[in-house]
């Protein structure tokens, strides 16, 4: 029986034989945020000088790549990218996911905006039916707190602050839990559309291109 890190693991693996064609030396690839995320930038370490380099959605992600010898380059010096690859926190068969528990949520949704196609890389446990078993993370100004909180709680979720937390945009995350997401798209759109709300952790207009999940059979493929 595979643990979940070496679930993990192997996806991870698989994600780097995924993106080994699409390397070049003027490619820059798109890398998200999370202990998954962490063992692909490690995997990817060996062939760091077939690639330009990346964009990473996090100061975490950015530590490990520069660490490993990746060069990290910001947003805005970068025209576009083959692909984004990133792990979820939940992922349905509409390829629509929940996202933000490490509270990368609002750069990893940036980041994957501007990439050709985002890659998600999960372990079995992550693919539900229903999107909402997880807190759906949505990042706030922190002025907005309460009044975000309790617009949240009129659309039926229970937000609790996620406490000692500031993200990477000096923002505070709110953990919402007890929605049972029907409808994604329409949910996001209003979760987006409260003042003060920086962005959700639902991935559902810009969901995933490609899903690998790692199960204790093999990584398998979802598209
Ligand atoms: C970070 C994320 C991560 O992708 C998500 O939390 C999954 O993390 P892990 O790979 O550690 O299970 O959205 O903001």
């Amino acid at each position: 029986m595979l643990t979940q890190t070496e679930l993990k693991q192997n996806v991870a693996d698989a994600a780097v034989e995924y993106i080994l064609p699409l390397l070049r030396p003027d490619v820059v690839l798109g890398v998200g945020t999370g202990s998954t995320v962490d063992l692909f930038i490690d995997a990817l370490a060996p062939y760091k000088n077939r690639l330009r380099g990346a964009v990473s959605s996090s100061e975490r992600s950015t530590a490990r790549l520069e660490a490993q010898g990746i060069q990290v380059f910001d947003l805005n010096q970068v025209q576009g990218m083959p692909v984004y690859v990133d792990g979820a926190d939940e992922i349905d068969h509409g390829l629509n996911m929940i996202k933000g528990g490490g509270g990368a949520l609002t750069r990893e949704k940036i980041v994957a905006s501007v990439a050709d196609q985002f890659l998600c890389i999960v372990d079995e446990s992550k693919l539900v039916q229903c999107l909402g078993g997880f807190p759906l993370p949505v990042e706030v100004i922190p002025m907005a707190r309460e009044a975000v909180a309790r617009r949240l709680a009129r659309l039926g979720g229970k937000p609790v602050l996620r406490a000692g937390f500031v993200t990477d945009n000096a923002c505070q995350i709110l953990d919402v839990a007890g929605l049972a997401i029907a409808r994604p798209t329409e949910l996001e759109s209003v979760i987006n559309g409260i003042p003060g709300v920086v962005s959700c952790g639902l991935f559902a207009h810009a969901g995933a291109d490609v899903v690998l999940i790692s199960t204790q059979d093999g990584v398998r493929r979802l598209d």
